[in-house]
């Protein structure tokens, strides 16, 4: 394949792992971006382009350079005064905390502004009752928004007040935010819509979702706001930009305030498009969970003539020696997963708990009964009970990549961060000794995809 096929892939692959909207000038500045990583590498474009190995940090360090990462501290500053009336109005209970997401964070100048607010103008107390998370794509600009050293130009219209209370002048030119403002802020490498997929129902008070959205494709705007609506509490506050796409009305409404970038969620029973009943919120997370079980799937499998038996018995992993399985259990595994997914779609996760009974209950399926019911869980907020049911899967078949691939996943939503990237260790190992193009247990998925996607997971744990 030439270069120029590589790099249109490579792109391909930025814009399904962002949802960015593909630019006419990504061409050249891709080109551009893979000489300088080349140079930065001592290698060339055309190893870079044919090392499977690297694909995923390319794509990442790729979206570095596709990404647009403008902001500046306390950018459209009125949203500030609205999000601090909410905040303070919520924290009058003494016992309250709130949540606010900046989603699409960039270097941090966003969600920093917003700490800075709320320790400005309510004080440090409650500063310490409100969570302020953020995700962005660019795992460099999440390195610079952890460093917290700033140049001018981040103050450009800024308060005078702002530098000489919250930043320290050090020896190079750059200032440096205070410690009690750093620590106030979560940050993770992440697609805005799986960043706040991990958030929980009704969880968040306010959402910042400021010039992102006119960068991404329909779908994954829709999606975000999706997510969001599920996310916000019923008196939330989603922020957007003046130029941004506008929500959607059957989710949100205008709030009312003097700027017209300000929503709030709709009630889920005001919804007007109740005929025919919606796939339910976590019907869609179930799907989504599914989508990403089958991980960076890209185009069509390769031509049957060229592994026949690979794809027509059910494969077995490559890491370590299987017991042998017989192509009915396998059959029936997937059937089952198929019925599983549809009552999942259709909302009725318990359903689609029950459809796992029979396979749990057969030896031979077993492992992927259990990992069918912790998928079905995970869509349930239930990330508790995946565990569970994951640890049971791996003492059957340790050498079950993706139960082990959701262990991790299942880990790290019940908060056991530690143990999550232990097991990412292991799963990375496991897979790096298997053939790259090996499929694993659902047939589709190869090992190379799910070490991309493993790889793209673990760099949101640091
Ligand atoms: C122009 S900046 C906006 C920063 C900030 N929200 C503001 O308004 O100042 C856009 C940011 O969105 C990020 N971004 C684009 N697509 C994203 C996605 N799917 N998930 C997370 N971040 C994304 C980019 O990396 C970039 O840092």
């Amino acid at each position: 394949m030439s270069d120029e096929t590589e790099i249109s892939a490579l792109l391909r692959a930025a814009a399904g792992a962002s949802g960015l909207a593909p630019r006419d000038h990504w061409e050249d500045q891709a080109a551009r971006a893979l000489r300088a990583i080349a140079e930065q590498r001592g290698a060339t474009v055309s190893a870079l382009l044919r090392d499977p190995e690297g694909r995923p940090s390319l794509v990442s360090e790729l979206l570095d350079h596709l990404t647009i990462g403008e902001t500046y501290f306390f950018r459209h500053a009125s949203h500030f005064d609205v999000l601090l009336e909410a905040l303070s109005a919520r924290l009058a209970d003494p016992l309250a905390t709130a949540c606010v997401l900046s989603a699409g964070c960039a270097t941090g100048e966003e969600p920093y502004s917003v700490a800075i607010a709320i320790h400005a103008r309510l004080g440090a107390q409650a500063l310490a009752r409100v969570r302020i998370v953020a995700a962005d794509i660019s795992a460099a600009s999440i390195r610079k928004a952890r460093a917290a050293v700033y140049g001018a130009w981040a103050f450009r219209d800024a308060p005078a007040w702002l530098e000489p209370r919250y930043f320290a002048r050090g020896a190079g030119p750059g200032r440096r935010l205070v410690d009690v403002i750093r620590r106030a802020v979560t940050f993770e490498v992440g697609h805005v819509v799986h960043h706040a997929a991990g958030l929980p129902s009704g969880s968040v008070d306010a959402v910042l979702f400021r010039n992102v959205a006119i960068y991404l494709a329909p779908q994954a705007i829709a999606d975000a706001y999706a997510e969001f609506h599920r996310a916000l509490g019923p008196h939330g506050l989603l922020f957007v930009a003046p130029a941004d796409p506008r929500p959607d009305g059957a989710r949100f409404v205008e709030a009312g305030h003097e700027t017209t970038s300000v929503y709030r969620p709709r009630a889920a029973a005001a919804e007007p498009h109740a005929e025919p009943a919606p796939p339910s919120r976590r019907a869609r997370l179930a799907a989504r969970l599914r989508r990403d079980a089958r991980l960076l799937k890209k185009g069509p499998p390769p031509a049957s003539s060229k592994r026949p038996a690979a794809r027509a018995a059910a494969p077995a992993p490559r890491a370590a020696a299987p017991a042998p399985r017989a192509a009915a259990p396998a059959l029936d595994a997937r059937a089952a997963a198929a019925r599983a997914a549809a009552l999942a779609d259709r909302g009725d996760l318990a359903a689609a708990v029950a459809a796992t009974a029979a396979l749990i209950e057969q030896p031979a399926t077993a492992p992927a009964g259990y990992l069918l019911r912790a998928q079905v869980s995970m869509a349930g907020d239930r990330a508790g009970a995946a565990v569970e049911d994951l640890r049971r899967a791996l003492f059957l078949r340790p050498e079950h990549l993706l139960a082990r691939y959701w262990y991790v996943l299942a880990l790290r939503g019940d908060g056991q961060l530690a143990q999550a990237i232990q097991q990412a260790r292991v799963l990375e190992e496991l897979l790096t000794k298997s053939a790259a193009e090996a499929r694993l247990e659902d047939g589709e998925t190869t090992a190379r995809e799910l070490l991309d996607a493993l790889r793209l997971l673990r760099g949101g744990f640091t």
